[in-house]
């Protein structure tokens, strides 16, 4: 055994203690020394039956991520899992904390299963590109049936012990200590006369229409293999004997292995978790958040309200007159409501919180006490500065000053106050209390306290925080105003906004750019080209008919009309014919004669733009990591997570070839299509984004 399997007697039963903190991972070390428990409980005179209990907050959080990358030590899981089912002694397994993956696997080779009330159970392999692969996909549909397991292997959903119970992946729910529950339950087992219960020996649970399944995971899952793939594994448990079932997940887990999807969505786990690790912040603690100020309570206002009292700060909101408070103070309501229904709150904390952690006031002089404001009014550098000159007046010293402008320049908003260095940028997505991605605007005077206090509160917040510098629209904007550019010209070239929306859906994002464009309001891309055309280069192509469209009152979804038509009571909008007339009367005033575009040319064109404008961002210390690129693009812009960022992306592409395609591009326009200097120098050196993420 090893030191990570402690082995204790009770009676007639052996107790197999996992203790790998902090969350007991199947490193090789607890492999070995579940075999080498098993093996030494069987030759342990007297003993009837086995109890696998974890140490500390879980019983088994699945594979070790420490090992990820590393060429697998044996035992393999799978030996390890088959060794405990085929136990000639009864195995029952204690759960606690979270079961997840190898983790759930493990428990699923025991013959029995009881679990704390509170305990939390899943397969959520599929969030790194793989299906489980230690007979999970063969075991949990004996004990669930096909469409349970199915759900919770494509979703990787955790599933809590009540309907845990109530699905068959455990037997019984039974409060108190995870190993006294466990020998009292083994216990009464042995008292009972049970014998030995192995899942692989229980009966293969019915068929279903296979094919339909299959087709239906991979429409939901946008392109992803893995979740269409355990259909497959899920289906070779009811078609073949449990052996052979077993071989065949296996060659469907390794086969994934090899997939660019597996590197991708690994890419996202790490960097999602390497995202706020910045070495600025070592040793720096946050100033104290409890009590927090929103100015502006509108769409973006009260999202971020919102996002702030479902964590547990109070929050005063700012109006300009009552009855504008009140219609913010509504907007609030309406979130919590959906909060409520999906249960991500209780009705008691629902109306605390609109009836004492939510004040409403008109008066600056309301936010003295705040320890952090955030600004979401109009965005507009007068309107801005006027509000920072307010704050700078009434708030106390030490109170962080946020602004959540989209693009305008945080270091201009700054100087307006005599306390520059607790001025940042808290730039959030809308919805707010929905959308996972807070950029942290670092401003050249804002000090390391003030921007720890801004990574605090997005974690309190559950949002992905990422650091990035001061340029117009930062690093999401920034980048999307670039690939929206390629899009557009792709369209005055001959392309239509709807084949560009359908290719960029198929490639895996949540929304093609024409359709967020009609969400987020065709009036905001409006004033943003009117505030840029002063200072236009005449060589940018910019084309006329958005403006058309926009000045004909057409907004996208909230005025009915935009790229789509959207008819009321319909999901989604159909294509606005008037959209098509506009484009092709423009072409003719250019003198364009259109061409096709085929849909590898919309990818190739629409990332190489994306890729390219990336580069710039990161070479100009905009963003500090590729990774934050990628984090930034995957939490706030749709980009599909399984190819774990447009850096990702173009490195598994190669970043010669996208070099190389941007120069012929360049050839037909060279002002909007200029490489950026790190795509060069990486290409020179033979280096790729994911190196300068290592060198960080
Ligand atoms: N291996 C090693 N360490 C792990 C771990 C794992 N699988 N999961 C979590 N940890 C560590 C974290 O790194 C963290 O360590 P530090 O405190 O040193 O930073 C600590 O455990 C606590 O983690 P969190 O801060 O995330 O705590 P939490 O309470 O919010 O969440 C958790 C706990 C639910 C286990 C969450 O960490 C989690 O989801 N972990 C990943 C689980 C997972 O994906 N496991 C692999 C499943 S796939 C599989 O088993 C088969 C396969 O791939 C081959």
């Amino acid at each position: 055994m090893t030191d990570k399997i402690a082995y204790e007697r009770h009676g007639d039963v052996a107790v197999l203690r996992i203790q790998n903190p902090p969350v007991n991972a199947l490193s090789h070390e607890v492999r070995s020394g579940l075999m080498a428990g098993m093996d030494h409980a069987e030759a342990d005179a007297g003993v009837k039956a086995v109890l696998l209990v974890g140490d500390g907050r879980a019983f088994i959080a699945g594979a070790d991520i420490k090992e990820f990358g590393k060429t697998p030590k044996e035992p393999h899981l799978p030996d390890v899992c088959n060794r405990i089912e085929a136990s000639p002694l009864i195995v029952v397994a204690s759960m606690h904390g979270v079961s997840l993956g190898g983790g759930l696997e493990v428990a699923l080779s025991a013959h029995y299963r009881t679990a704390q009330p509170d305990a939390r159970f899943g397969l959520p392999e599929v969030h790194l590109g793989l299906i489980p692969g230690a007979g999970g996909t063969q075991r949990l549909p004996r004990v669930t049936g096909v469409e349970a397991a199915i759900d919770m292997i494509t979703s990787g959903r955790h599933v809590k012990a009540p309907e845990a119970l109530d699905m068959g992946v455990i037997d019984s729910i039974a409060e108190g200590d995870p190993q006294t529950v466990g020998l009292a339950h083994a216990e009464a087992l042995l008292a009972e006369g049970a014998t030995r219960r192995p899942v692989s020996e229980m009966p293969a649970p019915p068929p279903i229409d296979w094919d339909a399944s299959y087709e239906a995971v991979l429409k939901k899952g946008r392109g992803q293999i893995a979740p269409a793939q355990a259909v497959r594994a899920v289906q070779a448990s009811v078609e073949l004997p449990f052996s052979e079932g077993l071989k065949a997940e296996r060659q469907m887990f390794w086969d994934l292995m090899k997939t660019d999807q597996r590197q991708g969505m690994i890419h996202a786990f790490f960097s999602e978790r390497a995202v706020s690790n910045l070495p600025e912040l070592k040793g720096i603690e946050p100033r104290e958040l409890a009590a927090i100020g929103v100015i502006g309570g509108g769409t973006m206002g009260a999202g971020i309200a919102t996002a702030a009292l479902l964590s547990g700060l109070a929050v005063t909101l700012i109006e300009m007159s009552d009855a504008a408070a009140e219609a913010a103070k509504a907007r609030i309501a309406g979130n919590l409501a959906g909060a409520l229904k999906r249960g991500k709150l209780s009705q008691e904390q629902h109306d605390n919180i609109l009836n004492s952690a939510l004040s409403l006031a008109t008066d600056y002089a309301a936010l003295k006490d705040s320890d952090l404001v955030i600004e979401a009014v109009f965005e507009d550098m007068d309107v801005k500065k006027s509000v920072f000159g307010d704050l700078d007046a009434i708030c106390k010293p030490g109170t962080v000053l946020a602004t959540n402008t989209s693009y305008l320049d945080v270091n201009e908003i700054a100087a307006s106050t005599s306390r520059p260095g607790d001025v940042i940028g808290l730039h959030f997505f809308s919805p707010a209390h929905v959308m996972k991605l807070l950029e942290v605007v670092v401003a050249d005077q804002t000090g390391p306290d003030v921007v720890a206090t801004g990574f605090a509160l997005g974690k309190r917040l559950g949002k992905i925080s990422v650091r990035a510098g001061v340029c117009d629209g930062f690093i999401g904007n920034r980048i999307l105003s670039t690939y929206r550019t390629a899009a557009d010209h792709m369209i005055l070239d001959g392309a239509s906004p709807y084949q560009i929306d359908k290719v960029l859906t198929d490639f895996g994002f949540a929304m093609g750019p024409y359709a967020v464009a009609d969400l987020a309001g065709l009036d905001i891309g409006w004033a943003m080209r009117k505030r840029l055309a002063p200072t236009r280069d005449p060589r940018e192509r910019v084309g006329r008919y958005p403006d058309k469209l926009c000045e004909a009152g057409h907004f996208g979804q909230k005025t009915g009309k935009g790229f789509y038509v959207y008819e009321k009571g319909q999901r989604g909008g159909t294509p606005n014919p008037e959209v098509t007339a506009l484009i092709e009367a423009e072409r003719k005033e250019r003198n364009i004669t259109p061409r096709a575009f085929s849909d590898v040319e919309i990818v190739r064109r629409y990332m190489a733009a994306m890729v390219n404008e990336a580069a710039k961002v990161v070479g100009e210390g905009i963003a500090r990591r590729p990774l934050d690129v990628d984090m930034v693009l995957l939490f706030g812009y749709g980009f599909p997570r399984y190819r774990g960022g447009p850096l990702k992306w173009a490195d598994l592409v190669g970043l010669p070839d996208l070099l190389a395609d941007i120069e012929r591009y360049a050839e037909e326009d060279d002002y909007f299509w200029r490489p950026a200097p790190l795509l060069r120098e990486l290409v020179a050196d033979g280096r790729c984004f994911d190196d300068l993420n290592k060198d960080a």
